[in-house]
């Protein structure tokens, strides 16, 4: 059986890390396979040559942002003429299509083409409306991967299977009330790591969480704007609009010291540290109790990120009596870290 070829898009300069993860991956579902990238282009392209017994699910990725596998690849296209090839492929497949997204990588050579994929991508439009492809019921979607103006994948997958974004890139509008830029990072957890039910459920005005490491206030904003009362501890000062509110008590003491004095609903930390002593941490707010669910961040070193994860991982689940549910993504809004999300599966 002839290869099949995966594009993942992940943060610049985090493709080895991707490689590794998604090679990981691939073999610990009895796939098998190799990862190609180049340093700072902001994809990995995973060859395929046995198939997974499950597959793989940018749900369930930690450095991947989006995943798209390949049906064909044009490495030539012709400028006079890019939307005759694709438009025939899709036709061809007979599928009904959502929609199409022309996608490129989050790199200074994707930035590039910005122009290009918005431009392109209407024109993709218009002719697949007129060859009557689309169906707002289709549960399909075409992606156009753009490596340059005249080298483009083509993938067509469902809405379950990829990112519900471009790119796998949420763009958030900053609140302006909120008083620190890292407010988006848990925002954007939230929209990740949960579902919407669980957003729902789990988001409810009059819970209680738990902000460690919580000045100025970003990640302590998120919980205020739903009504959820937040006790920030922290040594440093919170913006003055918060405690305004009414609803944050603000704890001056060491976030790994700190016990709460009854179960809350939520606790998340952003506290910059060793990520082993995070993690640890963390777990051992699972396994008494304190929190029902909890958000972190792992600020990981320059090198060795993938093998730092996995030992953090490790230690959380020895450090627990029960299965734990760890959800991880390497978010837009983090810098050298990854967000996670963990509770009692
Ligand atoms: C990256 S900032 C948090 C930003 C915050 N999440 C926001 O959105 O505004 C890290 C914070 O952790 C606090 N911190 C670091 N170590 C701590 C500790 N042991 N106990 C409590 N706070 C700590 C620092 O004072 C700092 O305010």
């Amino acid at each position: 059986m002839a290869d099949v070829r995966l594009i993942a898009l992940t943060r610049t300069g985090f493709e080895p890390e991707c490689a590794q993860e998604l090679e990981h991956e691939l073999a610990a579902r009895g796939g098998s396979g190799y990862a190609q990238t180049r340093r700072d282009c902001g994809f990995v392209v995973l060859h395929v040559h046995d198939a997974p017994q499950r597959k793989l699910r940018v749900g369930e990725l930690i450095f991947v942002r989006q995943l798209l596998p390949v049906r064909v690849s044009f490495d030539a296209l012709d400028t006079k003429d890019r939307v005759g090839p694709i438009l025939a492929e899709a036709k061809a497949s007979g599928v009904m299509l959502s929609d199409v997204w022309v996608e490129t990588a989050d790199s200074p050579d994707g930035e590039q083409l910005r122009g290009f994929a918005r431009s392109f991508e209407s024109a993709m439009a218009t002719a697949l409306k007129r060859e009557k492809r689309f169906d707002a019921r289709s549960t399909h979607r075409l992606h156009l991967f753009a490596h340059s103006g005249t080298h483009i994948d083509v993938s067509i997958a469902t809405h379950a299977e990829t990112a519900p974004w471009k790119g796998g890139i949420p763009r958030l509008r900053f609140p302006s009330e909120a008083p620190s830029r890292s407010t988006l990072k848990l925002e954007e957890a939230f929209l990740v790591l949960l579902d919407n039910e669980e957003r729902e459920r789990w988001l409810q005005a009059g819970m209680t969480a738990i902000d460690l490491g919580a000045c100025p206030g970003g990640w302590t904003y998120q919980f205020t704007r739903r009504s959820i009362r937040t006790i920030a501890v922290d040594n440093g000062a919170m913006a003055e609009s918060l405690m305004a509110t009414g609803i944050v008590d603000h704890l001056r003491a060491d976030g790994f010291r700190y016990q709460p004095n009854k179960a809350v609903e939520w606790m998340v930390c952003d506290m910059v540290e060793q990520p082993i002593k995070v993690a640890e941490r963390m777990a051992t707010w699972l396994r008494e109790g304190w929190c029902r669910r909890t958000i972190f961040n792992l600020k990981l070193p320059m090198k060795k990120r993938w093998p730092e994860v996995q030992r953090c991982f490790a230690a959380m689940r020895a450090d627990v009596p029960f299965e734990l549910d760890l959800r991880a993504k390497q978010l837009y809004h983090d810098r050298e870290e990854i967000t996670v999300f963990a509770t009692r599966a």
